[in-house]
């Protein structure tokens, strides 16, 4: 039986378990939701957003793409980004990226790979705002890492910049946004530290006044 073969069967498993702790499971969550959190995360099968923070069904809103990246042109994103902050109002914006990511490798490489030529340039960006640090790190690997933590710190920012957030924290919700790292071959999530609650860090220029 092949993988795909067993996943409606896997699904049936799954919901007799749950009905078997709670037979009113799924009549509650089919209730609503009102997720304190919005996960941003890169679209990579071994980085599932609830499974690795121990998250039920109900309590994270995900958003995940290549490099989990934050593309103010972006309408996919900022759909789930403004229903999470004005109608879902989560208190938390996560922005998680994982060392080893494929998207922000090929980013750092100059070989073509299609049509996400156009979506790595995002990444490449990032390289171009941080080359003296990054240039500056002989070895591959840690250059590679550093790079995931900056591109990672610059999407945090990017969201901090849209108008959404913006207009968010001008009527004074409470919206906290935070960058992560997860580390795939130890499981464990790096808290970069960068989080932003107002937009006094933000250059002058990205201050919008409503
Ligand atoms: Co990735």
């Amino acid at each position: 039986m092949t993988f795909y073969d067993k996943l409606i069967e896997n699904n049936k498993n799954w919901v007799q378990n749950k009905l078997n702790i709670d037979a009113d499971y799924f009549k509650k969550l089919a209730e609503g939701q009102s997720p304190p959190v919005l996960w941003i995360g890169c679209a990579d099968s071994r980085v599932p957003a609830n499974q690795i923070i121990g998250a039920q069904p109900g309590e994270v809103f995900v958003q995940r793409n290549i490099a989990n990246m934050v593309i103010h042109t972006d309408m996919n994103m900022l759909s789930v980004l403004d229903y999470a902050v004005n109608a879902l109002k989560v208190k938390h914006v996560i922005v998680c990226g994982h060392y080893g990511c494929g998207g922000v490798k090929a980013a750092m490489q100059n070989k073509s790979i299609g049509l996400i030529d156009n979506w790595l340039r995002h990444i490449k960006d990032v390289y171009r705002h941080h080359k003296a640090e990054l240039d500056a790190i002989e070895n591959e690997t840690e250059r590679f890492n550093r790079f995931v933590e900056l591109n990672v710190v610059e999407q945090v920012f990017d969201l901090a910049k849209t108008s959404i957030v913006q207009n968010a924290w001008k009527n004074n919700q409470d919206l906290q946004l935070h960058g992560w790292v997860y580390g795939l071959d130890s499981g464990l999530i790096k808290d970069l530290q960068v989080n932003i609650s107002n937009d006094s860090e933000l250059d002058k220029v990205y201050q919008l006044n409503f």
